[in-house]
């Protein structure tokens, strides 16, 4: 049989594997609230135009309520023959309501239908991440204010470079995060336009009133160019690489949680909550939740490579290849989410093991650059020869396998005469991270001042 809405045209339907590869209903039923509420919009600009009745407004906005209705309480039968969410949605209208259901596509196309509805769906998304960004947040300013003097090894290589305090390796993903959501704030205020009344491309002959629509809908204003607004997936690639920048985000924490659960750093104990045991190996206890964290960057940034992919050679304006941005889409943003909520409970859960933390932030030569500062100041070395000296202890305290802070006066004063007994004070851990006291530097009252910035912002 041929179809409903296009019937007119054709003499025989399609072979099932044009339905197969055409149909979006098996996913684009996640569109339905957006669909109904822009069809919703949609006749009420057109009943208050005079382009449709009263009556019939009423009878399509009711109808669609309850077809709506019915997709929540998971009645509706969705059908692959009418492809897509739109024509369902619009088939089961004239079912309940008869033949005002018809009059529903005056002045719009799918075209700018969909557009309206994915744009809804990702705009809520956007919302959405930045929540689930926030409350992240907050749970990493929780371990940063219980460990603001907490010295820990700061690396770079991996190789210990210089003590910092564990509050500020945490607050280093507040500022990182923070990023990420005004990222996604950013995305959703220029998505923000109107696509609806563009209809097919060119707009439409009938006196529609899309400011009305566009206002009913929350969006700021229509969009200026009908080309423009059925063919801009622009807002669908924002989201997508604001996504995949704080999923690489998330995978470098995870990483660090990765690094700092093993037996080898004891930096972070996670909680059973969030780990699984082994099959085999009684003893363990492993990191799944943050493996999968970083792991999820690959399908988030595999989405943006993709729908950046399918949209480059596109001519204006609708083509079908575009149907493909939705899947790709949803299960990034689904991800994203998900690896949200599995971090802010990893997190929130983890205890920093204080001990382990300070016992290794002493160790590796972490306040070589502070010795080397010391005779800067104290001997008025110059840097470089302050360095050499240094480097030449740190030398000698590698052969004798012990740490600076191990190596006697006598030792220090074979390599530079002129080092006094006060040199030791600056090779504790806590005088090393209390002296960086620059603006954004780890000293713990620097660290303090920042939580309680940072508290203010995240009520
Ligand atoms: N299912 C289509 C999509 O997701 C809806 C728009 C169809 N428009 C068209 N001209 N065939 O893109």
């Amino acid at each position: 049989s041929s179809n409903a809405m296009w019937g007119g045209r054709f003499a025989a339907g399609p072979d099932a594997i044009m339905e197969a590869i055409n149909a979006s209903i098996g996913f684009d039923q996640r569109l339905a609230r957006q669909d109904i509420e822009g069809s919703r919009a949609h006749a009420a600009m057109l009943a208050k135009q005079g382009i449709l009745t009263d009556s019939d407004v009423e009878a399509i906005r009711e109808g669609l309520l309850t077809v709506l209705s019915e997709i929540e309480d998971g009645t509706f039968q969705f059908s692959t023959a009418l492809e897509d969410i739109h024509m369902n949605v619009e088939a089961r209208l004239k079912d309940l309501i008869g033949e005002p259901a018809g009059r529903l596509h005056t002045g719009r196309s799918r075209n700018d239908q969909v557009a309206t509805d994915f744009k809804l769906w990702v705009r809520d998304q956007a919302d959405a991440a930045v929540e689930g960004i926030n409350a992240l947040q907050k749970a990493l300013l929780a371990q940063a204010e219980a460990g603001a003097d907490w010295a820990m090894p700061g690396f770079t290589h991996l190789q210990t470079a210089q003590p910092v305090t564990w509050g500020h390796h945490m607050l280093a993903y507040v500022e990182m995060l923070a990023r990420d959501a005004s990222r996604f704030a950013d995305a959703r205020a220029r998505m923000n336009e109107s696509p609806l009344g563009a209809a097919a491309l060119a707009g439409t002959s009938f006196p529609i009133d899309r400011d009305m629509t566009a206002d009913a809908l929350g969006f700021d204003r229509p969009a200026a160019n009908s080309l423009d607004a059925v063919s801009d997936r622009d807002f669908a690639l924002e989201f997508l690489s604001s996504a995949s920048i704080c999923a690489m985000h998330l995978s470098r924490l995870a990483e660090e949680l990765v690094i700092w659960s093993s037996a080898q750093f004891r930096f972070v104990t996670l909680s059973d909550r969030f780990s699984t045991g082994s099959s085999i190996m009684p003893q363990k206890k492993n990191p799944d939740a943050a493996e999968l964290i970083r792991a999820k960057i690959g399908r988030i940034f595999g989405a943006n490579v993709a729908l950046m992919t399918v949209m480059k050679g596109l001519p204006l304006t609708y083509s079908k290849d575009m149907q493909e941005d939705k899947e790709q889409t949803f299960d990034a943003a689904d991800n994203l989410m998900l690896a949200l909520a599995a971090m802010t409970g990893m997190v929130a859960d983890m205890q920093a093991n204080r001990e382990s933390l300070e016992a290794a932030a002493a160790h590796g030569f972490s306040t070589a650059t502070d010795l080397a500062d010391w005779l800067v100041r104290t001997l008025d070395m110059p840097f470089r020869d302050a360095h050499h000296v240094t480097g030449t202890l740190v030398k000698k305290a590698e052969d004798a396998g012990c740490d600076l802070a191990d190596l006697s006066l006598d030792d220090m004063q074979s390599v530079h005469e002129d080092i006094t007994e006060d040199v030791f004070a600056v090779l504790g851990v806590h005088n090393s991270v209390a002296s960086r006291t620059s603006y954004g530097g780890t000293a713990p009252d620097q660290v303090r001042a920042q939580v309680q910035r940072w508290k203010g912002i995240l009520t």
